[in-house]
């Protein structure tokens, strides 16, 4: 793993943009996984930005999405099918036939799993967005998924539900209690991830992924298998951390 710690949450953001932005320059049709929370809406911005500024352009870029809520419409402003429009997809030019989510607003489940499933068999990300949850997830592959997981339904964790609820009046009986997400393996599949993670909320989680065991109970800990990973972390993310890991 390559660990670049930055100073805050825009410098974070800012890394992740230059990252991203080479892998685009590099491959104008390259395969962008993205993912949903509060952590990548910097990167966004950037991208955004980006576009704006001419440095980057989405016109032949297709995206895949981590995961989705299940039986939520896609026109629920909480969707993440919502969510990515609103914060990258309507402010930059990509077509919307190159944007892929998992499809959970209705529908027969397994079958909207296996077909994301397939869809993914022919995307290979080029690079990942990944964020991380308080507790290790990563989608929203909880503790003890298997790393062999592909799309699958789950249950959500009544933690995840509440740390979600401030998005859903921050009431958790709003929260949907179930999602739609890429497996394990799905992610270790992309060529590079790139892992978001700033704030000290997130310290303990960033431990266990870095220097914890290489094991289900912290899915993000599966990275450590991954050939090409960066990990872009604020200091107040980093504070735990050995020092001997950071290389800058
Ligand atoms: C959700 C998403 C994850 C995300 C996590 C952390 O559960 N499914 O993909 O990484 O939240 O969110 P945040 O970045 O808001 O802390």
């Amino acid at each position: 793993m390559k660990i670049i710690v930055t100073k805050d949450y825009a410098e974070m953001s800012k890394k992740a943009y230059e990252l991203i932005r080479d892998v685009m320059l590099a491959k104008p049709n390259c395969i962008l996984g993205l993912a949903t929370g509060s952590t990548p809406i910097g990167l966004y911005d950037n991208l955004i930005a980006g576009v704006k500024n001419n440095e980057i352009t989405f016109k032949n870029v297709k995206t895949v999405n981590l995961d989705e809520y299940v039986n939520l419409p896609r026109a629920h402003k909480e969707s993440y099918f919502s969510f990515m429009h609103e914060k990258l997809f309507n402010k930059v030019d990509i077509l919307e036939e190159n944007i892929n989510l998992p499809f959970g607003a209705f529908g027969d489940m397994n079958k909207n799993c296996d077909e994301y499933n397939e869809l993914l068999g022919k995307m290979r990300q080029d690079i990942q967005v990944l964020g991380i949850g308080g507790n290790g997830h990563i989608g929203f592959n909880e503790p003890n998924t298997s790393f062999k997981s592909v799309t699958h339904i789950v249950d959500l964790t009544e933690n995840t539900r509440k740390d979600n609820a401030r998005f859903f009046e921050n009431d958790v009986d709003n929260v949907p209690t179930q999602a739609i997400t890429m497996g394990i393996q799905n992610i270790m599949d992309a060529k590079c991830v790139i892992i978001l993670i700033s704030g000290a909320g997130k310290a303990a989680a960033a431990k266990a992924m870095i220097e914890g065991a290489c094991d289900p109970i912290c899915p993000a800990s599966a990275l450590q298998n991954h050939k090409n990973v960066i990990v872009v972390i604020d200091e107040a993310a980093a504070t735990l951390l050995n020092k001997k890991n950071l290389n800058n």
